[in-house]
């Protein structure tokens, strides 16, 4: 449909046809003897190269043949007698539908740094690196939705807008018609969401978990992907305000379960990438052996392609919490003061711990699970409390991955209804306000679990790239929203 693609005409290399290609020039070169223009229309990370003769294409049109602007080049795919290429097009016509002024075109080329392409966003796309990555982004999305379909899960459209916070942490875009310079009150003085469309206070979700149960209660497996959105100011190069999470939730399925379909799942799309994105993949591993020759030998990363590899053909070290704390405690860094944070049973794991726990100690992936309670959300299932716990813990699981850190949260979930009214109470949070939640409780209860993988930061992984901003197109941060 539509005009052949480079991609296509590269790879059916039907020398001697006739071909019309349409997209951005990324070079344009002169010698005595010929014309040279690089083609891409992001089918592909390859240009097609269209060679013409000197004179054969007039002054006035030649001179708007420029880095990004736009042109329909007709020619014969001939065999190239340049190195580079196996193909090129040998030019009879070009039409130039758009230029792109050289004095204020921001993408000449030359290497650009990522920070200001991240000013640009609404050009990068165009550029070889952001392009593999929104393709590899694109196949790796298609291998969501492929892997659950062919496991028998059904795809489950949770709402955006909602009136509840999955993860209890308050951290929420708040949605309303009011107008803000005119907001009612009630008699108390709070703003009357009464006078709202929605009748009452509403945010933009957080997690399409809660709904995800709703639904696994129904239809056994499902699975979510979709925007989320969290209202955290953290300023990080792990976390943005927009983010897009995969959510399978599963009827009869226990902890143990849970990490299974978690690791295969995860190796399943890696496994995909690896097999369909192979020239974006090495085009983004030499551009990071680029980056790293400064570097001394032994502080380089593995090449890409042998670090995914490798996650793909290793199992995922799995331990607990407990287990976790007590590895942490007996290590170097620990011992010489070198963690930031607090290591002991009961805080929160910060990222340097994590990161230890993967890179240095088991250097491969690792799935944490039974964290203490307190730590955890309300509706994970709690555990019975063993002799060398401390406190009471839940089934919790968390897989963490090399250089991103968590890159999975999930847990099985509370079946039982008074156990899970119960915590509710504890942490503060009004029953009657979930009782929807509350009735896959009451009615027909069964075990189940799920999980929620960040995407970006899957992304993040696969394309070795290192700051979140540059694994999504439009990224919303508190610092970068502008359209
Ligand atoms: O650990 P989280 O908060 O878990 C949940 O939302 C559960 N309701 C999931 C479930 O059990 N269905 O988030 C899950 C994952 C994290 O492991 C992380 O990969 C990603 O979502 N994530 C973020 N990614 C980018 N930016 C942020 N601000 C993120 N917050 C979480
Ligand atoms: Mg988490």
């Amino acid at each position: 449909m539509g005009p052949i693609q480079i991609k296509q005409i590269l790879s059916e290399a039907n020398v001697g046809s006739e071909v019309v290609v349409k997209g951005w020039v990324r070079t344009k070169r002169e010698s005595k003897n010929a014309i040279f223009i690089a083609l891409n229309d992001g089918s592909t990370i390859h240009n097609i190269q269209a060679v013409a003769e000197p004179g054969q294409i007039n002054e006035e049109t030649l001179k708007l043949i420029t880095t990004g602007s736009c042109l329909k080049v007709t020619g014969n795919l001939v065999e190239s007698v340049g190195s580079g290429q196996a193909v090129e097009v040998k030019l009879t016509d070009v039409l130039v539908y758009g230029t792109a002024d050289p004095d204020v075109y921001p993408l000449q080329p030359k290497k650009h740094s990522l920070e200001f392409l991240r000013e640009i966003a609404h050009l990068r796309p165009r550029t070889n690196t952001f392009s593999a990555i929104l393709r590899i982004r694109h196949a790796l999305a298609f291998a969501v939705h492929k892997y659950y379909n062919d496991n028998g899960f059904y795809y489950l459209h949770t709402p955006i807008i909602t009136a509840s916070d999955a993860e209890g942490a308050g951290e929420m875009f708040r949605v309303t018609t009011l107008d803000l310079n005119k907001l009612p009150r009630t008699e108390e003085g709070n703003i009357d969401f009464k006078e709202d469309f929605f009748g009452r206070e509403t945010n933009l979700t957080v997690s399409g978990q809660l709904e995800g149960e709703l639904g696994a209660m129904a239809l056994s497996k499902i699975y979510t992907f979709g925007p989320t959105f969290r209202a955290e100011n953290s300023n990080t190069t792990r976390h943005l305000a927009e983010f897009w999470m995969i959510e399978p939730e599963m009827a009869f399925f226990e902890l143990e379960d849970n990490m299974n379909l978690a690791e295969d799942f995860v190796k399943y799309v890696i496994r995909y990438a690896l097999e369909n994105c192979a020239d974006d993949l090495n085009f983004l591993q030499k551009r990071l052996e680029e980056e790293e020759k400064s570097k001394p030998q032994n502080e380089r990363s593995l090449p890409l392609l042998e670090k995914l590899r490798f996650v793909v053909e290793n199992a995922f070290e799995r331990i607990t919490y407990t287990e976790a704390i007590d590895i942490l405690m007996k290590s170097k860094p620990f011992k010489e003061k070198k963690f930031q944070y607090e290591v002991a049973w009961g805080v929160d794991l910060q990222s340097e711990h994590e990161r230890f726990l993967v890179e240095k100690h088991f250097k491969k992936p690792v799935i944490l699970t039974n964290y203490p309670r307190a730590i955890k959300s309300f509706y994970m299932k709690q555990n019975e409390q063993t002799a060398n716990e401390p406190g009471p813990t839940v089934r919790a699981m968390d897989v963490l991955f090399p250089g991103i850190g968590e890159i999975i949260g999930g847990s099985q979930r509370e079946e039982n209804y008074d156990k899970l009214i119960t915590r509710m109470h504890e942490v503060g949070i009004e029953p009657e306000s979930m009782w929807w939640f509350l009735e896959t409780r009451k009615f027909g209860t069964a075990p189940h679990s799920g999980f929620g993988l960040g995407f970006e930061r899957l992304i993040l992984f696969v394309t070795g790239m290192t700051n979140i901003r540059d694994v999504i197109p439009f990224p919303r941060t508190p610092k970068s929203a502008e359209f």
